[in-house]
């Protein structure tokens, strides 16, 4: 089969398609041909060497869907042809609060969806959404599930509470606008992009500050009758996430999901005990996570925000696209 090997640190420009051997099932795995797949920000960190525990070669990616092309010993329930969406969350483990010792994420260390196959866990395997096209459906798994969990599961979203999300051009971030939506909750936005704001708005976001234009925390307490948002949803960290401390009201809480900035250069502290905060560390999800998440989307439910498709071929360019943050949504890949 074809796939995007990883072979050593570098812009991802220089990625390249080649002919690797097809993967075989195992004991309890299926062998996924793969229609779609979704970038995420982990791919464009592991290229670039900002990621724990890298190894060479590694097929990247952790969004896809397809057809069960195989099935290994011991799989019941599932049939080749089925069309199957993938659970990137490996061995999660029982507790749903938190992953077991043995949780990995498809696409380092296992090999991923940049690929014309993947082999993965029978139980990571759902059937496909309907009403969305392949793209649209590889879009959700990592970035869907993950800002579901931050918004629902973390975050405990109530109708009619203010959240923020921050930097709303990011995949995570949409999702995160969507599902809070859904929740009834009332929706402000921040992002480097006008057009990004305004884009936001037409997916229900009741305001949107630009962080490069204006001083967003003002303008999120003077959306919210000076008290500031409920709830934020950060992705961002670094001085994002202390400013995020100053904006929230009194009692309000955060929810952190990601670090793009790097580390937080300063937290005031005495923010955090004088206003009664709470801070929700949150990681991909498990697999009620999943579970949840889909059940919002496809048929006459929401479609998540595809920025961009690019052929297989084309996957560094792609994540040359990412790294400009120049995308709304998610990019996706399309898959002979
Ligand atoms: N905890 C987990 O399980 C988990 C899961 C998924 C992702 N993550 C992490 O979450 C982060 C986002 O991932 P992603 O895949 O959604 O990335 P992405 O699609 O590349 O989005 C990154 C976004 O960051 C925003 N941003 C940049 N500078 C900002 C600033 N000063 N203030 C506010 N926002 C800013 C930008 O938003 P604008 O373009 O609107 O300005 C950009 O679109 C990454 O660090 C990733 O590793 C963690």
């Amino acid at each position: 089969m074809k796939a995007i090997v990883l072979r050593t640190i570098g812009e991802p420009e220089t990625l390249r398609l080649e002919d690797v051997p097809d993967p075989v099932p195992t004991a309890g795995q299926v062998v996924v041909r793969l229609r779609a797949a979704a970038l995420n920000h982990r791919d464009l960190f592991i290229c670039r060497g900002q990621y724990a525990g890298i190894r060479f070669p590694t097929i990247l990616g952790s969004d896809g869907v397809g057809e069960i092309a195989g099935v290994g010993p011991g799989v019941t329930g599932v049939r080749p042809g089925d069309a199957v969406i993938i659970n990137p969350s490996l061995d999660w483990g029982d507790d749903l609060r938190i992953e077991g010792s043995e949780f990995r994420i498809l696409g380092l260390p296992d090999n991923g969806t940049f690929a014309e196959m993947v082999a993965v866990p029978a139980e990571n395997v759902s059937p496909c959404p309907q009403g969305l096209s392949a793209e649209e459906a590889a879009a959700l798994p990592l970035a869907g599930m993950t800002a579901y969990r931050a918004v629902a599961t973390r975050g405990r979203v109530q109708r009619g509470e203010t959240v923020l999300v921050t930097g709303i051009g990011g995949g995570v971030a949409t999702f995160a606008l969507l599902i809070a939506r859904h929740a009834g909750a009332r929706v402000l936005v921040t992002s480097g992009s006008d057009a990004k704001l305004e884009r936001a708005r037409a997916l229900g976001a009741e305001g949107g500050f630009n962080y490069q234009t204006s001083d967003w925390v003002k303008a999120a307490k003077a959306a919210t009758g000076g008290a500031g948002p409920d709830l934020i949803i950060d992705g961002a960290g670094g001085a994002v996430f202390d400013q995020a401390m100053d904006a929230l009201r009194p009692g309000g809480r955060v929810v952190t999901y990601g670090g793009t900035l790097g580390p937080v250069p300063e937290l005031v502290v005495r923010r955090v005990f004088w206003k009664q905060l709470d801070i929700h560390g949150t990681k991909m999800g498990s697999p009620e996570d999943f579970r949840g998440m889909l059940a919002l989307f496809g048929e006459k439910g929401l479609r998540p925000v595809v920025d961009r498709v690019f052929p297989l071929a084309e996957a560094g360019q792609a994540l040359a696209h990412m790294a400009q943050r120049s995308q709304f949504g998610k990019i996706a890949l399309r898959i002979a």
